[in-house]
């Protein structure tokens, strides 16, 4: 019977991988998964769980298959399997992202660090083989809904994908940017042969709503790594205007914002007052990390609420750069060393106001590290009476 035929009248039913059904997923590499490609048909699905070198090395399908029933048996081969009526037609590779030891070993040797908060929960997909016959027929799609579905029900912040940058390559098992973007996937890095690619969760306490101002607050997050790139004049502009646009308490107006490029000497001397009030070694980073623009908020000294406007009107500032595809960081350790012994110093250096004290900073560029917003315990934080 035609393909479209017994699809329309049989339901796709997805089922996690479970080692009760370990024998079906066999049965499906054994015989079905790779009948147009036996030169692949040694994979097992295993890339993303063996080290470099072995992933090299075992390229005979018996070890690899011993290891793959190995692994579903242990659970840590995860994934999905797509039935149509009791038959399988496609299988969706997926676990946390710390459990793929390929994904760790690639990220360590490039140097490329996705995030640094402890706690943040990743599900990673690795790899989608739909049944030749069956492929280009929703079944990835099906499989991708119930990945999203669960990774949601289960608390994960966010699931990651890796698609190959070769749009053309003929066997796309990472999935497919497009089909990724159509499902709400961003870049968030670019790998040269792959890209990768997130979805943020919904978690709970999040409402179900969204517009550009929540996704911006959403999706915001510190950044500590810059190119060289400069601001434009408009950029710069924009941020500082979102400054501006802050409420201030009786609408007092008294914050000031002194913009600095990143290379004024004056922040050289003022990373080494900090590192010397701190007791601090030489950082691998100055203060503001190589930003190309730092912008210093000070407030009129003696008025009650400069310190709250300061942290108003910066945070309007760090969404308004996020909006923009800038990246910022808010910055407070400097706050000794413009109080201090060289208060008066720096003040006139940064052409603070007289009668007016350092409050806040903002660094400002194109960001090269991509993290992901951080986790937060909405029932810890929150009381509702
Ligand atoms: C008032 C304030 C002062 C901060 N000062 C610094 C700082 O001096 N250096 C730094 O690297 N990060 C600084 N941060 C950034 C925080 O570490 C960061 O916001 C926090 O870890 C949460 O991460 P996120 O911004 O990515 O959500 C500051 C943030 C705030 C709100």
């Amino acid at each position: 019977m035609e393909v479209q035929k017994v699809m329309d009248e049989q339901k796709i039913t997805i089922r996690p991988l479970v080692p009760e059904l370990c024998e079906d997923w066999l049965q499906y590499f054994d015989k079905i998964a790779f009948q147009d490609h036996e030169d692949w048909a040694f994979c097992y699905c295993l890339e993303g769980h063996l080290d470099r070198k072995t992933q090299e090395e075992w390229t005979h399908p018996g070890e690899r298959r011993t290891k793959a029933i190995e692994l579903i048996h242990a659970g840590e081969m995860r994934g999905y399997l797509a039935y149509l009526g009791e038959k399988v037609i496609g299988w969706c590779n997926v676990n946390d992202r710390e459990n793929y030891r390929y994904l760790t070993a690639m990220f360590q040797e490039i140097g490329y660090c996705p995030e640094n908060i402890p706690g943040t929960r990743v599900k990673s997909i690795f790899c989608f083989l739909i049944a030749p016959e069956y492929r280009g027929r929703g079944v990835a799609q099906s499989l991708l809904n119930r990945i999203c579905e669960d990774a949601e029900r289960d608390g994960y912040d966010c699931i990651e994908v890796y698609p190959f940058s070769d749009e053309k390559f003929e066997f796309p098992y990472h999935g497919t940017r497009k089909m990724y973007e159509r499902n709400g996937f961003t870049e968030t890095a670019d790998l040269k042969w792959v890209k990768i690619m997130q979805k943020r969760l919904k978690k709970k306490g999040e409402q179900n709503m969204s517009n550009t101002v929540l996704e911006t607050m959403k999706l915001r997050s510190s950044a500590r790594a810059y190119s060289a790139e400069k601001l434009t004049e408009d950029e710069l502009n924009c941020i500082l205007e979102a400054g501006l646009q802050a409420p201030t308490a009786t609408n007092r107006q008294e914050i000031h914002f002194s913009v600095t490029d990143g290379d004024n000497p004056i922040l050289s001397e003022l990373d080494e007052e900090k590192s010397r009030l701190r007791g601090q070694e030489k950082q691998p980073h100055n203060f503001y990390y190589e930003a190309p623009t730092v912008i210093f908020l000070s407030a009129e000294d003696g008025f009650r609420w400069g310190g709250v406007d300061a942290g108003i009107a910066v945070q309007n500032m760090a969404l308004a750069a996020e909006s923009i595809g800038l990246g910022s960081l808010i910055i407070g350790c400097v706050y000794d060393a413009l109080h201090g012994e060289k208060k008066e110093y720096f003040s006139k250096a940064l052409q603070i106001p007289e009668g007016y004290s350092f409050q806040i900073a903002l660094a400002a560029g194109h960001k090269t590290d991509h993290k992901i917003p951080h986790t937060y315990d909405f029932e810890r934080q929150v009381t509702v009476l």
